[in-house]
């Protein structure tokens, strides 16, 4: 009864970093949110965030065994990182990926995601309401 938070490079600078685009709550208030959401519902709700591709991919890795259900916001890597692509293709316990913004009304390049393919599903552009909407999902689909 345990999910895995992942945010991935530059999260940890939430709150300050484009507040127009990102709004300015933290990660920590983000995490703790989460936590405590988990809680109620009586699972444990485990956050990291990294900026390295590895490290990313070696947490996927491990909570294979681990996790009932992971979601992850990629951050840039989202839209080439083939490696994490192929991390998420090893597992199976269900993954979801979570994007703040509305990725569709940026820049071009932020329209593909090399990641969703091999993912349960994707939220796009709620704010941080999709990662309390992710953990929804997810304990949804425990035991399924
Ligand atoms: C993001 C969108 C990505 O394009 C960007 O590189 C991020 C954050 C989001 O949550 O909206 O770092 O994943």
């Amino acid at each position: 009864n345990k999910i895995l938070v992942i945010n991935g490079p530059n999260l940890n600078r939430l709150g300050v970093r484009e507040p127009a685009v990102y709004g300015t709550d933290n990660l920590q208030n983000l995490e703790e949110k989460l936590q405590r959401a988990g809680r109620d519902h009586g699972i444990e709700v485990e956050c990291v965030q990294s900026n390295h591709e590895g490290v990313i991919i070696d947490w996927i890795h491990e909570a294979d065994e681990k996790f009932d259900g992971i979601m992850i916001n990629p951050g840039a890597f989202t839209h080439y990182s083939y490696a994490i692509r192929d991390a998420i293709a090893s597992i199976s316990v269900p993954v979801i990926e979570v994007h703040i913004s509305n990725v569709h009304k940026r820049e071009e390049f932020r329209h593909h995601s090399v990641t969703a393919p091999v993912t349960h599903g994707q939220i796009v552009g709620l704010g941080l309401y999709g990662y309390e909407l992710a953990l929804q999902a997810l304990l949804q689909l425990r035991g399924k």
